[in-house]
């Protein structure tokens, strides 16, 4: 992968690339359910004026940072100063921790993928059929074993030919789908047992609306957090991925428009995957709460009640079967992305071959995966600070060591090298029209709100303060 991507073919090239690790699980599956989680509307305006603010702030930092040291996460850092090694080490934990319940999530894709394949959307569309897969102890493991499989079979092979190849087709068409998918959510109508009739707009009302009822101080503190998390999930920040991809970039490549792009393009598949999803589950819930909280299943709940009311005979199994190959898609190019990092930095370190460390970063992988997958069945009963294993990772890869991550990376950018050094490498290929609100997000405003939410969220989360 290193040879090939290092010959970006300019702007074009190189956001493809940022955006087929950026647009995945996180935008298809997280962030419907969290914005239906959070008070629709509201989570809304929370991430959009994140992504506006911390998300170009770290996305450019990260960037700027490859294309400078042309050096992966693990050594840029040390690269601009020996002391801050520390820091690249830090974000490798990241992709790692990550890649543990990616294979869980891109297993249940996978089974979809296969039982819409095989004609079973009716059954995939009733009550209780995904819990009950989920909770099995063997079937959700295969499942991710293959997906697994699959990633580290392209990963040894190399991602050159093919997959770079296709994502320029598949990624096109899955938007086209989501946005169908989307349209066709806006006009559903489902009568519940009272007679109570709800329809898409109603959904699409509840969606778009910040929901300020109820709120706290420790429920805004909540969605604040589950935000940003979801933004640096989302954006692939702050994990060393697009300091890698940055080092790959040419020259000529403007920083600042490739940020642009990478951002309204991850942006606009989110919401639209939320679009498609969260006025669908108000439909046929009837907005009943906790329905809207279900979390992580709410993908592959929701969704094969969509198809299934595509009317009867084939039409809803083929639009499933292809909506599930598309997103197995994009799951795939992100896996990859996630274990390419793991595996370049398992061959630097320990000189092995590339077999031989996607063999050992396989093997590890699956042995982490085993708890984030048994833990929704078999090892319901142990629980970490109330979690399952799937949501610890996912909360501590996301919610602490990023935020901890970008916090670091702001105090060395802003303090330690200056962000003089970031600004002359934007500079170096264009304007950089967003210069002062890059130097006051990086050097003030994100180090005090991450500290704060941070703080708060981990306190609270430990049950040392209620807010
Ligand atoms: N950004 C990807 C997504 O939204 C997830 C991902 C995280 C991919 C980290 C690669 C690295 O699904």
């Amino acid at each position: 992968m290193e040879k090939k991507a290092s010959s970006f073919s300019g702007q074009i090239g190189f956001v493809l690339a940022a955006a087929g690790s950026a647009v995945g699980v996180g935008n298809l599956w997280r962030f419907p359910y969290l914005a239906a989680k959070d008070g629709g509307g509201l989570f809304l305006l929370v991430y959009l004026m994140l992504v506006l603010t911390f998300g170009f702030t770290l996305l450019t930092s990260d960037i700027a940072i490859g294309r400078r040291t042309k050096q992966s996460a693990i050594r840029a850092y040390e690269t601009m100063r020996p002391k801050w090694k520390f820091l690249g080490i830090l974000t490798f934990l990241v992709p790692v921790l990550i890649m543990t319940y990616y294979a869980v999530i891109g297993g249940w894709i996978t089974k979809y993928a296969a039982v819409y394949l095989t004609g079973q959307s009716a059954a995939a569309a009733e009550d209780g059929y995904f819990t009950s897969f989920i909770t099995s102890p063997v079937s959700p493991v295969v499942f991710a074993l293959l997906f697994m499989g699959v990633t580290a079979f392209i990963v040894y092979n190399g991602v050159e030919g093919g997959i770079e190849r296709v994502s320029r087709y598949m990624m096109p068409i899955l938007l086209v789908l989501v946005v169908v998918i989307a349209g066709y959510a806006l006009t559903l109508r489902h009568e519940d047992a009272s007679g109570q009739m709800r329809t898409g707009l109603e959904g699409l009302r509840y969606y778009l609306t910040p929901h300020m009822e109820g709120l706290t101080v420790s429920r805004f503190l909540q969605i604040l957090l589950d935000a940003m998390s979801q933004l640096f999930f989302s954006l692939s920040v702050s994990m060393g991925i697009m300091i890698t991809y940055g080092s790959y970039m040419k020259k000529e490549t403007s920083i600042e428009k490739s940020v642009s792009q990478i951002e309204i393009f991850d942006t606009g598949v989110a919401l639209l995957a939320g679009l498609m999803i969260v006025p669908a589950v108000f439909v046929f819930s009837g907005g009943d709460q906790s329905a809207m909280q279900s979390g992580p299943g709410l993908m592959f709940q929701t969704l094969p009640k969509v198809f299934d009311s595509m009317g009867g005979g084939q039409f809803g199994q083929i639009v499933g079967a292809l909506f599930f190959l598309l997103v197995l898609f994009a799951a795939l190019t992100s896996a990859i992305s996630l274990m390419e990092t793991v595996v370049s930095i398992v061959i630097d370190k320990f000189h092995v071959k590339r077999a031989v460390a996607c063999i050992i970063v396989f093997i590890g992988m699956m042995l982490l995966a085993l708890p984030s997958s048994l833990g929704n069945g078999v090892w319901s009963h142990i629980q970490i600070l109330g979690m399952d294993f799937l949501t610890f990772f996912d909360f501590i890869s996301n919610s602490v060591i990023m935020p901890i991550v970008a916090l670091l990376t702001c105090i060395f950018i802003g303090y330690v090298v200056k962000t003089q050094l970031v600004v002359d490498e934007v500079k170096s290929s264009s304007k950089f029209s967003r210069e002062k609100l890059f130097v006051v997000v990086i050097k003030y405003i994100a180090p005090i709100f991450i500290v704060a939410i941070l703080v708060s969220s981990v306190l609270s989360g430990l049950g040392i303060i209620t807010i």
